[in-house]
């Protein structure tokens, strides 16, 4: 029988250290939506699991992607946002960099012997598009993304994702540990428990959680009426969530702030939404995380009490939970 994670890696600063190594560096990460980064020079800057990350469209051209940490004193090139920018200009003492993160200029510094190369350049990270989505890879790899989803990508293409649009943004902070939130996305063992709107909506005798393929997992339920929800619930390793109706979807992102506090962003894509299809949407998907935050702050507790050992994971409900875990003691060293 599986057994769930050890308690103490769920907030074993040095296991922290070694996940961001292992699971956030070598993982392509959804970072933003497309739309954000459209126009010449809008850029978005962002932290996952402490690595400050921006991406930028370079005038008239692709996206660019780098570590926003200066190389002369680890000063930020963009302030965390977003936003348009006609350059990359450090904001500490005014480096600046060209589109390809070469140093142009090192504004005033003085005389010196010529620097080094990995004092002239901004740190690139690997940048990828899918579905109107922006994905990064912090340490650059081999494998394209499209490659690397996998599978995953043909459910999504059943979808007409084509026509849909980012409409809204919602983050929430949640004092737990990134893991404790992605267990508990990966079970509907305590829907019926924790949920009673959902409860209400699913036919829960139906619900059916699979993992086609080592890099995600597809959760299956049935609506109350009867009839199938239409929609696929996907779970890509190691943190990201999409959840595809046929005129919409939202995709939920865990992001990991420090080892014991966590973001989860989750962006709104729509055919055809109202205003009040939009505030309908959030305000559902607010209930339903309330309701998962509290209960996943109150399990932080009982993980940190330090009187838990990690106990059995159920064949029926929790495999994917197994599926998770296994990967994250297989992967991280
Ligand atoms: S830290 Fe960037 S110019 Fe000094
Ligand atoms: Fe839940």
């Amino acid at each position: 029988m599986a057994i769930a994670l050890d308690p103490r890696l769920y907030r074993d600063a040095d296991w922290y250290q070694r996940e961001r190594v292992s699971v956030w560096s070598d993982q392509w990460l959804m970072f933003c939506s497309e739309t954000e980064v459209a126009s010449d020079g809008s850029y978005v800057a962002a932290d996952i699991a402490d690595f400050p990350v921006l991406v930028a469209r370079r005038p008239g051209g692709d996206l660019v992607g780098f570590l926003n940490v200066c190389p002369h004193r680890a000063g930020p090139i963009l302030w965390p946002g977003s936003g348009v920018t006609g350059n990359l200009v450090c904001r500490y003492h005014g480096w600046a960099f060209n589109w390809r993160g070469d140093l142009v200029s090192a504004r005033d510094f003085g005389e010196s012997t010529e620097l080094c190369p990995e004092q002239r350049i901004l740190t690139p990270v690997d940048v990828a598009t899918w579905c109107g989505m922006v994905f990064v890879r912090i340490r650059r790899g081999e494998t394209d993304l499209f490659s690397d989803l996998g599978g995953l990508t043909e459910i999504v293409g059943r979808f007409p994702v084509d026509r849909f649009r980012f409409v809204r943004r919602m983050v929430r902070t949640l004092e737990c540990n990134w893991k404790t939130y992605v267990d508990n996305y990966l079970e509907g063992y305590h829907v019926q428990l924790i949920h009673p709107s959902l409860t209400r909506a699913l036919d829960m005798r139906t619900y059916r959680v699979s993992v086609p393929e080592p890099g995600y997992c597809h959760h299956t339920c049935d609506t109350t009426e009867g009839s199938p929800s239409g929609g696929a619930w996907l779970f890509r390793y190691p943190n990201l969530a999409l959840n595809i109706y046929a005129d919409g979807m939202n995709v939920e992102r865990i992001i990991p702030v420090g080892r014991d506090r966590t973001h989860v962003v989750y962006d709104y894509y729509s055919e055809s939404a109202t205003q009040a299809d939009i505030e309908a949407m959030v305000s559902m998907s607010n209930v339903v995380l309330d309701e998962d935050q509290a209960m996943c702050e109150q399990v932080q507790r009982g993980l940190d009490s330090g009187t838990y050992r990690g106990g059995p994971l159920s064949p029926k409900h929790e495999i994917a939970v197994a599926w998770f875990q296994d990967r994250l003691r297989a992967e991280v060293h």
